[in-house]
């Protein structure tokens, strides 16, 4: 059974919601516990980075009503910002009526660059390297046989000079398929090993042997139809599609709009135990690559004034090594997925990212984000003041709807209730 529309489930306790998402994804014991817990040991943390003092929880939650491809996806989210996984879920319900998130990918290739530098005759070295591009790709090969036995490996060569102020400079990118590994320690390996070769050929100096984080080729795409009657009438497509066309072209509000899309993103990168910042640099890099920066979506009208809306950016996501491998709870988010390959997770993160900005832009161009994050905080501050139980939900909403949220007035209200 995998279901992603289980409705109500915020108004359960947050271990019978945990029990429903288990019996819906099939989770052991061990992996129920590595959800409650945050996944990792004090011991395991100590391995993963330096001088550990300990561990820094986000709460971790799960957004409903995706229908991705045709298929239910229960979502989980590692984020500390509220309102987020509610929008992820109001946006991929509105999604449903038009059929969901239609997705598509690239083949999951990434880009080692190898700076080389000091050369007389930078054309030459640049058609030097690329005569050879075969006994680097085999040499890069070598550096990883496994990768190759998976299918993946180098696929292709660039050279080009480039003008800096310190002369020009030839700029090989190795272009590596990376099959189910976001790719990174691939990557740098080959492109490390292979810097005395460049040298011998170019008779130049290579310094920079490094993965590109602008992941311009391992792309995932997101399209959805959200029906006028769905998303609050004509008037609410027509402010949609006005707010996009100003992050198209704008970029302080393309800023915003795409850090939307990252709240989205990112969250569902932290929970498979993916690099956030890879990720962030991927998609604002991607943003900004046709030398202005832009949004990643695009909204439109179709002929039955509906709302159409599409996403593209870099998914350098991995499902093998790294913390995705090892860290329990990054694992058992994945199984609530469904996810078996990096493929599917790129797909994944394309459809949050478009319905955490459509959420996003409909509440801009309706009501505002104002009071739904109010509500929230008013909770937060109800807690501060000591409420318990459903005396947090009842301050909260006096305080929300008397605009006046402070820990003074909450107490205040709990005084009275008690
Ligand atoms: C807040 O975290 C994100 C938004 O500002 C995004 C947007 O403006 O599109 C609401």
């Amino acid at each position: 059974m995998k279901m992603s529309r289980i409705s109500g489930l915020y108004r359960l306790s947050a271990s019978d919601r945990l029990k429903i998402v288990a019996e819906n994804s099939g989770l052991s014991g061990d992996e129920v516990e590595a959800m409650k817990t945050g996944g990792i040991t004090l011991d395991q943390a100590d391995k993963m980075v330096e001088n550990v003092l300990g561990l820094f929880a986000v709460p971790l939650g799960v957004a409903t009503n995706f229908v991705i491809d045709g298929r239910e996806v229960l979502i989980p989210m590692a984020t500390e910002e509220p309102s987020v996984i509610a929008a992820a879920s109001n946006g991929a319900r509105m999604a449903i009526a038009g059929g969901g998130f239609v997705t598509s990918t690239t083949q999951p290739v990434m880009r080692a660059l190898i700076q080389v530098t000091g050369v007389e005759d930078p054309y030459g070295a640049r058609q030097a390297i690329l005569a050879r591009a075969e006994e680097i790709a085999g040499r890069a090969n070598e550096r990883d046989p496994m990768l190759v036995s998976h299918g993946g490996g180098v696929v292709g060569l660039e050279a080009e000079v480039v003008a800096s102020k310190r002369g020009p400079m030839v700029v090989v990118h190795l272009l590596v398929d990376c099959r189910d590994a976001m790719g990174a320690n691939a990557v740098n390996t080959m492109a490390e090993a292979l810097a005395p070769f460049i040298e011998e050929i170019t008779g130049g100096r290579v310094y920079l042997r490094i993965i590109s984080n602008l992941a311009d080729l391992r792309i995932a795409r997101a399209r959805a139809v959200f029906l006028a009657e769905e998303i609050g009438g004509p008037e609410v497509v027509d402010a949609i599609v006005m707010a996009s066309a100003l992050a198209e072209v704008d970029p302080y509000r393309a800023a915003t709009h795409n850090k939307g899309i990252m709240n989205g993103v990112t969250a569902v990168t932290m929970a498979t135990g993916n690099d956030t910042r890879a990720i962030e640099a991927g998609a604002h890099s991607y943003a900004a690559r046709g030398g202005a920066y832009r949004s990643l979506s695009v909204y439109e009208k179709n002929r039955d004034g509906d709302l159409v809306g599409s996403i593209e950016l870099p998914a350098a996501v991995g499902t093998v090594g790294g913390a995705t491998r090892v860290h329990p709870g990054a694992r058992a988010n994945l199984k609530v997925m469904g996810i078996i390959c990096a493929d599917d997770l790129g797909r994944v993160l394309a459809s949050v990212g478009l319905a955490q900005n459509f959420a996003a832009l409909r509440a801009l161009a309706t009501e505002g984000i104002q009071r739904g994050h109010m509500s929230l905080h008013a909770r937060n501050v109800a807690v501060q003041a000591g409420a318990i139980g459903d005396e947090i939900e009842s301050v909260a909403s006096k305080m929300a709807a008397e605009r006046r949220i402070n820990v003074d007035r909450a107490k205040e209200l709990l005084r009275d209730g008690r």
